[in-house]
């Protein structure tokens, strides 16, 4: 992906914040047991900036956990929308690349589908630089299993959909935990886990949940809606009642950088 198609895909967001608050997935609370265990510390009472964070997915999870919470975002319409769904929970304008938070200043630091829009060469070092002695740096994306037989030939389907451009991108389904830090000056050591869950909404709450991801964004309505009007009948093959469950490994990790 060029320079110019990462940064327009970083944006994408803005413009479909009410669609992306609407329809995409959540988090279990799995996963916030998993953060919990890896840095070894609990969320409750904590000082946590959650960065890139959207329309408030995580920080919500992570505000009912009991943690004092702030919200870093960059995108004009995900703020906006954050604040309207989170109006008592303090945000700030920034990003990843050059956090908005004082030198030792929080407990964590939790990236939810968010960590691949930064530059890791300045994000690290933000992250050791924020970072209270002993925090930790908590990274995860829900990602598509390949063991489920219907998301892997949806899978296929949009790789053949976008050709070239798709074996480019960096999204989430692409970071791993041996390219997560690529480009760091060092990479901080860390820990790996995968939380199976799923979730069961109506189909076209599963069709907007896709439309909402930046490659189909910047492709542009015509297209998108062509492909999700086939991905509609395929879907109907192997869920007549129009109920799709969807599955998902999100993918963790924690850093103690
Ligand atoms: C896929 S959304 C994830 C939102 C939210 N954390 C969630 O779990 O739903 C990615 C978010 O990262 C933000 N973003 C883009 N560039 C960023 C950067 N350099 N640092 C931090 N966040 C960034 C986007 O504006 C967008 O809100």
């Amino acid at each position: 992906m060029t320079a110019t198609s990462h940064s327009t895909r970083a944006h994408s967001f803005n413009a479909a914040a009410a669609q992306y608050a609407a329809n995409r997935p959540s988090y279990p609370s799995a996963l916030f047991d998993a953060i919990e265990d890896l840095a070894g510390r609990p969320l409750e009472g904590a000082r946590v900036g959650d960065i890139g964070a959207g329309t408030g997915i995580a920080t919500a999870l992570l505000h009912a956990r009991g943690a004092d919470v702030i919200a870093v975002e960059p995108g004009d319409g995900m703020a906006a929308q954050l604040h309207c769904t989170l109006p008592r929970v303090p945000l700030v304008r920034g990003d990843g690349n050059a956090l908005p938070l004082a030198t030792d200043s929080v407990d964590f630091l939790t990236y939810a589908q968010a960590w691949h829009w930064t530059d890791p060469a300045r994000s690290v070092p933000e992250a050791q630089r924020v970072l209270r002695p002993g925090g930790a740096l908590a990274l995860w994306w829900n990602t598509g299993p390949a063991d489920v037989p219907w998301l892997s030939e949806q899978a296929d389907r949009v790789r053949d959909h976008f050709g070239g451009e798709y074996k480019n991108q960096q999204g989430a389904s692409d970071i791993r935990s041996e390219t997560a830090f690529r480009g760091a000056p060092a990479a901080p050591a860390h820990a790996k886990r995968v939380v199976r869950w799923s979730r069961t909404v109506p189909l076209d709450t599963h069709l907007a949940n896709i439309g909402s991801h930046s490659i189909f964004l910047v492709q542009g309505e015509g297209a998108t809606n062509a492909f999700l009007a086939r991905e509609r009948e395929h879907l109907l093959e192997v869920f007549p009642d129009g109920m799709v469950e969807e599955v998902y490994d999100v993918l963790l990790i924690v850093a103690t950088p």
